[in-house]
């Protein structure tokens, strides 16, 4: 059986501040969760990355990047300026990314292709919205996000990356897919990965988060399941108390 590494990924959004970052760290050294088998990620807004200590062992990450290496693109930042500020991870394709701000497919992964040739992890996040699933199309939009990043990839891009599935629906709506519906879609898009990636055998090894109101609550049951490597976690995150439980809950899973 291949060991996946669970990642208990935090995505603040545009939210939080300097007293969300004490409360977070005293939160995570006080309870000795960095010790055990579980990889912490916060991805806070930038202006708060530096704040957090780097004596604590946890990982760093950006919400979103340009696709561009430099240049006249106001308000932009790149991947390597991202990465000297200490980020590990970027997220590529949140959905609000998609809808708010209009990314493409192809956007983000050109911004998937970007995070990658700076050395640092990608998060693609994918997902389908409620029409979608009510339409029956679910796998088929998963698929089209895939194979956006797929056509312009090559197989060894993949061996740092992690995937986000979010179901539109379920993000910050406070209702979260069942532990079945979303193994369902997590093995669909391991098995597509791994009919894409034959020769590295990255779909064996990349992590599948759950995203979309996982809470103290559901953390366990949706992380006890086969394809569940971890969870993108939006408003509970920003609750320390939450967001330990959920780390509790990975560890015990
Ligand atoms: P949520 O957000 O946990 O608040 O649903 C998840 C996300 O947007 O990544």
């Amino acid at each position: 059986m291949t060991s996946r590494l669970t990642l208990i990924a935090a995505n603040w959004k545009m939210n939080g501040d300097d007293a969300l970052v004490a409360s977070m760290q005293s939160m995570l050294l006080t309870n000795n969760v960095l010790e055990k088998n579980v990889e912490v990620l916060i991805c806070p807004p930038l202006t708060l990355l530096s704040k957090f200590s780097s004596s604590l062992e946890i990982s760093l990450g950006a919400q979103n990047c340009s696709e561009h290496d430099s240049g006249a693109f106001t308000g932009e930042i790149s991947t390597s300026m991202l990465r000297d500020i200490g980020c590990q991870y970027v997220l590529a394709g949140h959905s609000e990314r998609r809808e708010l701000y209009g990314e493409s497919n192809e956007l983000v992964a050109d911004k998937f292709l970007q995070i990658v040739r700076q050395g640092m992890k990608p998060i693609l996040c994918i997902g389908e919205t409620l029409q979608d699933r009510q339409n029956g199309q679910t796998e088929q939009v998963l698929k089209q996000q895939l194979d956006a990043v797929l056509s312009i990839t090559e197989e060894q891009d993949w061996q740092k990356a992690v995937i986000a599935y979010e179901p539109v629906w379920a993000i910050g709506t406070g209702e979260t897919a069942t532990p079945e519906v979303a193994q369902s879609a997590h093995s669909y898009v391991r098995t597509y990965l791994a009919e894409h990636t034959k020769t590295h055998g990255v779909a064996a090894t990349c992590r599948i988060l759950y995203g979309g109101s996982m809470k103290p609550e559901n953390a366990q049951d949706l992380l006890a399941m086969p394809d569940i490597d971890g969870g993108l976690i939006g408003g509970a995150s920003l609750v320390s108390e939450s967001f330990l439980a959920i780390i509790n809950a990975a560890n015990a899973s």
